[in-house]
Protein backbone atom coordinates (compact mmCIF):
# COMPACT_ATOMS: atom_id res chain seq x y z
CA UNK A 1 0.00 0.00 0.00
CA UNK A 2 0.83 3.55 -0.47
CA UNK A 3 2.16 5.13 2.71
CA UNK A 4 0.55 8.23 4.37
CA UNK A 5 2.35 8.90 7.18
CA UNK A 6 5.86 7.71 6.93
CA UNK A 7 8.63 7.71 4.66
CA UNK A 8 10.45 4.90 3.43
CA UNK A 9 13.90 4.91 2.48
CA UNK A 10 17.41 2.85 2.27
CA UNK A 11 21.15 3.87 2.78
CA UNK A 12 23.00 1.28 2.22
CA UNK A 13 22.44 -1.87 3.74
CA UNK A 14 20.15 0.18 6.42
CA UNK A 15 16.47 0.71 6.35
CA UNK A 16 15.25 4.15 7.38
CA UNK A 17 11.73 4.91 8.55
CA UNK A 18 10.62 8.41 9.20
CA UNK A 19 7.45 8.94 11.11
CA UNK A 20 5.71 11.39 8.90
CA UNK A 21 2.71 13.40 10.20
CA UNK A 22 4.20 16.85 11.21
CA UNK A 23 0.89 18.78 11.96
CA UNK A 24 0.13 16.08 14.35
CA UNK A 25 3.65 15.87 16.10
CA UNK A 26 3.61 12.53 14.43
CA UNK A 27 1.21 11.50 16.48
CA UNK A 28 0.39 7.76 16.26
CA UNK A 29 -3.02 6.56 14.89
CA UNK A 30 -4.01 2.96 13.34
CA UNK A 31 -2.68 3.51 9.68
CA UNK A 32 0.56 5.11 10.87
CA UNK A 33 1.16 1.84 13.20
CA UNK A 34 -0.08 -0.60 10.16
CA UNK A 35 2.05 1.17 7.34
CA UNK A 36 4.90 0.92 10.38
CA UNK A 37 4.58 -2.40 10.78
CA UNK A 38 4.34 -3.36 7.08
CA UNK A 39 7.52 -1.33 6.53
CA UNK A 40 9.25 -2.79 9.44
CA UNK A 41 8.20 -6.70 8.44
CA UNK A 42 9.48 -5.67 4.62
CA UNK A 43 13.46 -4.31 5.45
CA UNK A 44 12.91 -7.60 7.87
CA UNK A 45 12.56 -9.49 5.31
CA UNK A 46 15.27 -7.72 2.63
CA UNK A 47 18.26 -9.62 2.84
CA UNK A 48 19.60 -6.37 1.41
CA UNK A 49 19.23 -5.11 4.93
CA UNK A 50 20.94 -5.38 7.97
CA UNK A 51 19.45 -3.01 10.75
CA UNK A 52 17.05 -0.39 10.22
CA UNK A 53 16.31 2.61 11.82
CA UNK A 54 13.32 4.74 13.07
CA UNK A 55 12.88 8.67 13.36
CA UNK A 56 10.68 11.68 13.56
CA UNK A 57 11.46 15.27 12.62
CA UNK A 58 13.29 17.70 14.66
CA UNK A 59 10.32 18.76 16.93
CA UNK A 60 8.91 15.11 17.58
CA UNK A 61 9.69 11.51 17.38
CA UNK A 62 6.27 11.06 18.24
CA UNK A 63 3.78 12.95 20.83
CA UNK A 64 1.86 9.56 21.48
CA UNK A 65 -1.48 8.15 20.21
CA UNK A 66 -3.51 10.21 18.31
CA UNK A 67 -5.92 11.78 20.99
CA UNK A 68 -8.39 13.60 18.59
CA UNK A 69 -8.78 10.06 16.86
CA UNK A 70 -10.02 8.57 20.25
CA UNK A 71 -11.21 11.31 22.97
CA UNK A 72 -14.63 10.18 21.82
CA UNK A 73 -14.44 6.53 22.39
CA UNK A 74 -16.23 4.35 24.61
CA UNK A 75 -14.64 0.94 26.41
CA UNK A 76 -16.24 -1.24 23.85
CA UNK A 77 -14.79 1.07 21.24
CA UNK A 78 -11.16 1.21 22.37
CA UNK A 79 -11.51 -2.81 23.78
CA UNK A 80 -12.60 -3.62 20.35
CA UNK A 81 -10.76 -1.99 18.57
CA UNK A 82 -7.22 -1.95 20.41
CA UNK A 83 -6.54 1.06 19.12
CA UNK A 84 -2.71 1.45 17.89
CA UNK A 85 -1.72 -1.61 19.94
CA UNK A 86 -3.68 -3.78 17.83
CA UNK A 87 -0.89 -4.90 16.05
CA UNK A 88 1.96 -3.38 18.20
CA UNK A 89 3.47 -6.92 18.81
CA UNK A 90 4.33 -6.97 14.99
CA UNK A 91 7.73 -4.75 15.93
CA UNK A 92 8.42 -7.25 18.58
CA UNK A 93 8.37 -9.71 15.04
CA UNK A 94 11.22 -8.16 13.96
CA UNK A 95 14.80 -9.83 14.23
CA UNK A 96 16.78 -7.83 12.71
CA UNK A 97 18.09 -4.67 14.81
CA UNK A 98 16.11 -1.49 14.70
CA UNK A 99 17.33 1.77 16.32
CA UNK A 100 15.19 4.65 17.61
CA UNK A 101 16.55 8.14 16.87
CA UNK A 102 14.57 10.19 18.79
CA UNK A 103 14.77 14.06 18.78
CA UNK A 104 12.15 16.39 20.05
CA UNK A 105 9.05 15.04 22.05
CA UNK A 106 8.34 11.32 22.88
CA UNK A 107 5.26 10.98 24.86
CA UNK A 108 3.02 8.56 25.61
CA UNK A 109 2.97 6.16 22.89
CA UNK A 110 6.32 7.99 21.36
CA UNK A 111 8.31 6.74 24.00
CA UNK A 112 6.72 3.26 24.14
CA UNK A 113 7.26 3.16 20.88
CA UNK A 114 11.12 4.32 21.39
CA UNK A 115 11.18 1.51 24.29
CA UNK A 116 10.28 -1.26 21.96
CA UNK A 117 13.16 -0.70 19.78
CA UNK A 118 16.82 -2.22 20.55
CA UNK A 119 18.36 0.79 20.76
CA UNK A 120 17.38 4.61 21.79
CA UNK A 121 19.53 6.84 20.31
CA UNK A 122 18.84 10.46 21.56
CA UNK A 123 19.33 14.24 19.89
CA UNK A 124 20.17 16.57 23.50
CA UNK A 125 16.57 17.85 21.96
CA UNK A 126 14.63 14.61 23.38
CA UNK A 127 12.36 14.89 25.90
CA UNK A 128 10.35 11.33 27.12
CA UNK A 129 7.35 10.92 29.29
CA UNK A 130 4.09 8.92 29.89
CA UNK A 131 2.05 11.94 30.36
CA UNK A 132 -1.29 10.00 30.02
CA UNK A 133 -2.61 10.64 33.67
CA UNK A 134 -3.06 13.92 32.43
CA UNK A 135 -5.81 13.02 30.00
CA UNK A 136 -7.30 10.89 32.20
CA UNK A 137 -6.02 7.26 31.50
CA UNK A 138 -2.65 5.32 32.20
CA UNK A 139 -0.20 4.57 29.11
CA UNK A 140 -1.74 1.65 27.21
CA UNK A 141 1.18 0.14 24.95
CA UNK A 142 3.31 -0.97 27.52
CA UNK A 143 4.45 2.42 29.38
CA UNK A 144 3.95 0.67 33.01
CA UNK A 145 5.75 -2.43 32.16
CA UNK A 146 9.18 -1.40 29.93
CA UNK A 147 9.61 2.04 31.41
CA UNK A 148 10.20 0.49 34.92
CA UNK A 149 12.32 -2.40 33.55
CA UNK A 150 14.19 0.72 31.63
CA UNK A 151 14.79 3.55 34.24
CA UNK A 152 13.76 1.65 37.62
CA UNK A 153 10.64 1.86 39.28
CA UNK A 154 11.09 4.96 41.33
CA UNK A 155 11.54 7.01 38.31
CA UNK A 156 8.92 5.43 36.43
CA UNK A 157 6.23 6.19 39.34
CA UNK A 158 7.57 9.68 38.79
CA UNK A 159 7.37 9.89 35.53
CA UNK A 160 4.20 7.95 34.87
CA UNK A 161 2.39 9.76 38.18
CA UNK A 162 3.05 13.34 37.92
CA UNK A 163 3.54 13.13 33.94
CA UNK A 164 6.59 15.12 34.23
CA UNK A 165 9.34 15.18 31.17
CA UNK A 166 12.81 13.94 31.33
CA UNK A 167 15.80 15.81 29.03
CA UNK A 168 18.41 13.55 26.91
CA UNK A 169 20.48 13.93 29.56
CA UNK A 170 18.46 12.19 32.34
CA UNK A 171 17.43 9.41 30.21
CA UNK A 172 20.81 8.46 29.28
CA UNK A 173 21.65 8.74 33.36
CA UNK A 174 18.46 7.06 33.66
CA UNK A 175 19.72 3.70 31.45
CA UNK A 176 16.59 4.35 28.83
CA UNK A 177 18.81 5.64 26.33
CA UNK A 178 22.27 4.58 25.18
CA UNK A 179 23.14 7.88 23.56
CA UNK A 180 23.10 11.57 23.20
CA UNK A 181 24.44 13.61 20.36
CA UNK A 182 23.48 17.02 19.05
CA UNK A 183 20.62 17.07 17.58
CA UNK A 184 22.26 18.06 13.98
CA UNK A 185 23.91 14.50 13.94
CA UNK A 186 21.50 12.74 15.27
CA UNK A 187 20.83 11.03 12.07
CA UNK A 188 23.86 10.45 10.89
CA UNK A 189 25.20 8.94 14.38
CA UNK A 190 22.21 6.71 13.97
CA UNK A 191 23.29 5.33 10.65
CA UNK A 192 26.34 4.87 11.69
CA UNK A 193 25.40 2.67 14.40
CA UNK A 194 23.03 0.93 12.25
CA UNK A 195 25.30 0.75 9.36
CA UNK A 196 28.25 -0.72 11.78
CA UNK A 197 25.54 -3.42 12.92
CA UNK A 198 24.51 -4.13 9.21
CA UNK A 199 28.35 -5.07 8.69
CA UNK A 200 28.28 -8.05 11.04
CA UNK A 201 27.38 -11.68 10.34
CA UNK A 202 23.73 -11.59 10.67
CA UNK A 203 22.88 -14.77 12.06
CA UNK A 204 24.94 -13.66 15.06
CA UNK A 205 23.39 -9.94 15.14
CA UNK A 206 20.10 -11.94 14.82
CA UNK A 207 20.84 -13.78 18.17
CA UNK A 208 22.30 -11.40 19.85
CA UNK A 209 19.25 -9.35 19.47
CA UNK A 210 17.18 -12.80 20.36
CA UNK A 211 19.08 -13.34 23.72
CA UNK A 212 19.02 -10.45 24.80
CA UNK A 213 15.47 -10.13 24.96
CA UNK A 214 15.09 -13.36 26.66
CA UNK A 215 16.78 -11.24 29.61
CA UNK A 216 13.51 -9.86 29.85
CA UNK A 217 11.34 -13.08 30.19
CA UNK A 218 12.68 -15.95 31.60
CA UNK A 219 14.70 -16.33 34.94
CA UNK A 220 18.34 -16.01 34.85
CA UNK A 221 19.19 -19.36 34.67
CA UNK A 222 17.30 -20.43 32.23
CA UNK A 223 18.54 -17.33 30.15
CA UNK A 224 22.04 -18.16 30.56
CA UNK A 225 21.53 -21.78 29.35
CA UNK A 226 19.94 -20.30 26.30
CA UNK A 227 22.37 -17.82 25.75
CA UNK A 228 24.84 -20.80 25.49
CA UNK A 229 23.18 -23.41 23.07
CA UNK A 230 23.11 -20.18 20.99
CA UNK A 231 26.49 -19.09 21.44
CA UNK A 232 27.58 -23.36 20.48
CA UNK A 233 24.93 -23.15 17.22
CA UNK A 234 26.74 -20.16 16.05
CA UNK A 235 30.12 -22.51 15.75
CA UNK A 236 27.81 -24.19 12.95
CA UNK A 237 28.29 -20.67 10.69
CA UNK A 238 30.83 -20.19 8.21
CA UNK A 239 31.37 -16.61 9.85
CA UNK A 240 32.16 -17.79 13.26
CA UNK A 241 35.46 -19.56 11.34
CA UNK A 242 35.60 -16.46 9.06
CA UNK A 243 35.51 -13.87 11.93
CA UNK A 244 37.88 -15.91 14.10
CA UNK A 245 40.65 -16.69 11.12
CA UNK A 246 40.13 -13.22 10.41
CA UNK A 247 41.18 -12.09 14.14
CA UNK A 248 44.27 -14.46 13.41
CA UNK A 249 45.62 -13.59 10.06
CA UNK A 250 44.96 -9.79 11.39
CA UNK A 251 42.57 -8.68 8.34
CA UNK A 252 39.20 -7.56 8.27
CA UNK A 253 36.90 -10.51 7.94
CA UNK A 254 34.58 -10.98 5.04
CA UNK A 255 31.39 -12.29 6.38
CA UNK A 256 28.89 -14.48 4.06
CA UNK A 257 25.76 -14.04 5.96
CA UNK A 258 25.14 -10.21 6.13
N1 LIG B 1 -2.59 13.45 19.52
C1 LIG B 1 -3.16 14.25 18.60
N2 LIG B 1 -2.69 15.46 18.26
C2 LIG B 1 -1.58 15.89 18.88
C3 LIG B 1 -0.93 15.12 19.86
C4 LIG B 1 -1.47 13.84 20.16
N3 LIG B 1 -0.89 12.99 21.05
N4 LIG B 1 0.13 15.81 20.31
C5 LIG B 1 0.14 16.97 19.64
N5 LIG B 1 -0.90 17.02 18.78
C6 LIG B 1 -1.28 18.12 17.88
C7 LIG B 1 -1.88 19.28 18.65
O1 LIG B 1 -3.25 19.04 18.89
C8 LIG B 1 -1.63 20.43 17.70
O2 LIG B 1 -2.61 20.37 16.68
P1 LIG B 1 -3.29 21.77 16.14
O3 LIG B 1 -2.15 22.55 15.58
O4 LIG B 1 -4.26 21.30 15.13
O5 LIG B 1 -3.89 22.44 17.35
C9 LIG B 1 -0.29 20.07 17.07
O6 LIG B 1 -0.10 18.66 17.28
C10 LIG B 1 0.87 20.80 17.72
O7 LIG B 1 0.80 20.57 19.12
P2 LIG B 1 0.86 21.76 20.20
O8 LIG B 1 0.28 23.00 19.63
O9 LIG B 1 0.26 21.25 21.47
O10 LIG B 1 2.44 21.92 20.32
P3 LIG B 1 3.26 22.40 21.60
O11 LIG B 1 4.67 22.57 21.10
O12 LIG B 1 2.60 23.56 22.25
O13 LIG B 1 3.20 21.18 22.63
C11 LIG B 1 3.33 18.86 23.29
C12 LIG B 1 3.81 19.97 22.29
C13 LIG B 1 3.86 19.14 24.67
C14 LIG B 1 3.92 17.55 22.77
C15 LIG B 1 1.78 18.83 23.31
O14 LIG B 1 1.31 18.78 21.97
C16 LIG B 1 1.22 17.67 24.06
O15 LIG B 1 1.19 17.66 25.27
N6 LIG B 1 0.76 16.61 23.31
C17 LIG B 1 0.10 15.47 23.90
C18 LIG B 1 1.09 14.55 24.59
C19 LIG B 1 0.35 13.38 25.23
O16 LIG B 1 -0.49 13.53 26.08
N7 LIG B 1 0.68 12.14 24.76
C20 LIG B 1 0.05 10.93 25.25
C21 LIG B 1 -1.09 10.54 24.34
S1 LIG B 1 -2.06 9.17 24.96
C22 LIG B 1 -1.15 7.79 24.63
O17 LIG B 1 -0.09 7.84 24.03
C23 LIG B 1 -1.75 6.49 25.11
C24 LIG B 1 -0.88 5.31 24.99
O18 LIG B 1 -0.04 5.06 25.82
C25 LIG B 1 -1.06 4.36 23.90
Amino acid sequence: MPYENILVDTRGRVGLITLNRPKQLNALNDRLMDELGEALLAFDADEGIGAIVITGSEKAFAAGADIAAMAGWSYMDVHRSQYITRNWETIRRVRKPVIAAVAGFALGGGCELAMMCDIVIAADSARFGQPEIKLGVIPGAGGTQRLPRAVSKAKAMDLCLTARLMDAAEAERSGLVSRVVPADRLLDEALAAAQIIAGFSLPSVMMAKEAINRAYEVPLAEGVTFERRVFHSLFATEDQKEGMAAFLEKRAPQFRHR
